[in-house]
C-alpha cells in the first residue's frame, strides 16, 4: 500500500494531488492514506501537504530502498526482488541465507551500511553509510561450477563499463576483479558460489563501489589507497541510478556468458586489464614469485612469465 501510495505521488511529482483522489484510486480511507504519508516523511520522502490541495512529492531519500531502486530499474532479470537494510554484517552473508532458503534468480540485496564487510583472502571491506553501494547478486547459472571463478571477471568488465557509461570515468582492471582509478582502488567484488560436483546451486556475486567517501573520510590504512567516484570527480553521485546502470551492464554480460560462453567478456576484459604487460609479485596459495603478467587463459588464469617458465594463477594476490 504504501509502495501504491509512493507510486501516485511519484506520477505527479512536484505537484499536488488530494487525499481524496488517493483514497479513492487504492480504495482506502483518507485516514489510511495520511498514516501513510506519515510514514513515508519518516522515512525521508519530502512530502509537502496543503489542506484543499493535498500532497506533493518535493523530494526523495538518498537511500537504496526498493521502492527508490525499482523506479529506475531498467534490467528484466537482476534487480526482481530487491532487499534492502539499514546496517548489516555483509550483503553477501544476507544474499546466502535468502538464496538457501530459496530467493529467485536475479534477488539483489543492499545495504547502506555493512559493520563486517568482507573482502577477497579474508580481508575486511570499508562500507561507511549511504556512502557506496554495497551489493550482492544472486544468480543461478546453468553452467558447471569450474566456471563460477569466471563470474568475477565479468562481473568486474560490467562494473567497469558501468562506471564509464554513468560517469565518464575509465578505470582499469587489476587480476582478477579490483578496479583501480590512478593506482587506487574503487570497487572490490567478492563472488562465492555453492555448489554439487556437476551443478551451481547460486553464486553470490557481491560489489562494493566506493562512490561518495570524501577522501579525507577513509581510514588512516586506505587514504593512500583507496578512492571513490566523489573523490575523483568532484561531484555526488547519485547512487541509485549508478546501481540500476551496473545491473543493466551486468544482466546484458551474463546473458552473453549463458548463450555465448565467456571468450567475449574474457577479451573485453584484457581491453580494461592494468595488470597485463606489467612486472608483478605473485602470493599465490603455496608460493611467491614474479614475472611478467602475459595474458589471462580460457579460464581466466593469469599467465605470468618467470625465469622458470609460464607460471598460471588461478588465485591468491598480484601486486603489480
Ligand atoms: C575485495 O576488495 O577484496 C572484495 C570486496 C567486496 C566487497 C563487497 S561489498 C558487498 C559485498 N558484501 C561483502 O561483505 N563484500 C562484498
Amino acid at each position: 500500500m504504501r509502495s501504491s501510495v509512493l507510486k501516485l505521488l511519484r506520477s505527479r511529482a512536484g505537484n499536488y494531488i488530494s487525499g481524496e483522489e488517493i483514497a479513492k484510486h487504492l480504495n482506502v480511507s483518507r485516514t489510511a492514506i495520511w498514516k501513510h504519508i506519515r510514514e513515508l516523511k519518516q522515512t525521508g520522502y519530502e512530502i509537502v501537504s496543503h489542506a484543499k490541495r493535498g500532497y506533493a512529492l518535493m523530494g526523495t531519500p538518498d537511500l537504496l530502498l526498493p521502492n527508490e531502486v525499482k523506479s529506475v530499474l531498467k534490467s528484466d532479470l537482476l534487480g526482481k526482488e530487491v532487499v534492502h537494510f539499514f546496517d548489516t554484517d555483509s550483503t553477501n552473508n544476507e544474499a546466502k541465507k535468502l538464496a538457501a532458503d530459496g530467493a529467485v534468480e536475479g534477488t539483489i540485496v543492499v545495504s547502506e551500511a555493512q559493520n563486517s564487510g568482507r573482502g577477497r583472502l579474508s580481508r575486511g571491506f570499508f562500507s561507511p553509510a549511504s556512502k557506496g553501494i554495497w551489493l550482492s547478486v544472486i544468480l543461478r547459472p546453468s553452467f558447471a561450477p569450474q566456471h563460477a571463478s569466471k563470474c568475477t571477471l565479468v562481473t568486474a568488465v560490467a562494473v567497469t563499463k558501468a562506471i564509464e557509461k554513468f560517469t565518464g570515468i575509465r578505470c582499469g582492471i587489476k587480476w582478477p576483479n579490483d578496479i583501480f582509478y590512478e593506482g587506487k582502488k574503487l570497487v572490490g567484488i567478492l563472488t562465492e558460489m555453492n555448489a554439487e560436483m556437476d551443478a551451481v546451486n547460486y553464486i553470490v556475486i557481491g560489489i562494493g563501489i566506493n562512490v561518495n567517501i570524501a577522501q579525507a573520510e577513509f581510514p588512516e590504512e586506505l587514504q593512500r589507497i583507496a578512492t571513490s567516484l566523489q573523490a575523483i570527480s568532484g561531484n555526488a553521485i547519485e547512487r541509485k541510478e549508478l546501481l540500476s546502470q551496473v545491473l543493466v551492464e551486468l544482466e546484458s554480460a551474463y546473458l552473453e556468458i549463458l548463450k555465448n560462453g565467456f571468450l567475449h567478456i574474457l577479451n573485453e576484459w584484457k581491453t580494461y586489464s592494468i595488470t597485463l604487460g606489467q612486472a608483478v609479485n605473485v602470493i599465490g596459495i603455496d608460493q611467491t614469485f614474479s614475472g611478467i603478467a602475459k595474458d589471462i587463459d580460457e579460464d581466466g588464469a593469469l599467465l605470468v612469465e618467470t625465469e622458470n617458465g609460464v607460471e598460471r594463477v588461478l588465485a591468491g594476490d598480484v601486486s603489480i
